[in-house]
């Protein structure tokens, strides 16, 4: 599995420690910025990991800024993407197990670095558990059909 992270300038710092958790934990991942404190617009970066999870260069995504709102808005524009913004582990499992969600967002002036660090194991370590929860998932992709994005319409 391998990992997208990325942040803007207000996620910046929680991106440094969710980095270096993965490599203590031996996950595989690519960093695709922001790199510095300066100011940027979260939705290039956002939409950098977002792209490479759609196009499978990435199985998940890990993305970061002040409140993990605006990233989760923009991500969840692209077809394909389920980006859930989480601030406790309960929803990061049921965002893997009921939503089949491939991208986790959290805000780092909200989610202290201790807890998010769980929130991440959790959503890395947890499976989709399909069934009834696939044909919602299916309902999903339907409305973005609906308004002119899904898997056809690359
Ligand atoms: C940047 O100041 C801040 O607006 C951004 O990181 C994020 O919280 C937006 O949703």
């Amino acid at each position: 599995m391998k990992i997208a992270l990325a942040s803007d300038h207000g996620g910046l710092a929680l991106k440094e420690r969710v980095k270096e958790f993965l490599e203590g934990e031996g996950f595989e991942y690519e960093d695709l910025g922001t790199f510095d404190t300066g100011p940027v617009d979260y939705p290039d970066f956002a939409l950098k990991a977002a792209e490479g999870v759609r196009e499978g260069r990435f199985q998940r995504g890990i993305i970061m800024c002040g409140t993990g709102l605006g990233v989760s808005m923009a991500a969840n524009k692209v077809p394909g993407i389920r980006a859930a913004l989480c601030g406790d582990c309960f929803s990061a499992r049921a965002a893997r197990e009921h939503n089949d969600a491939n991208i986790l967002t959290m805000g780092e002036r909200v989610t202290g670095p201790g807890l998010a660090l769980e929130i991440v194991k959790v959503f890395l370590q947890s499976s989709f558990q399909g069934g009834r929860h696939q044909r919602r998932i299916d309902k999903i992709e339907e409305i973005e059909k609906r308004y002119g994005g899904g898997r056809e319409n690359n």
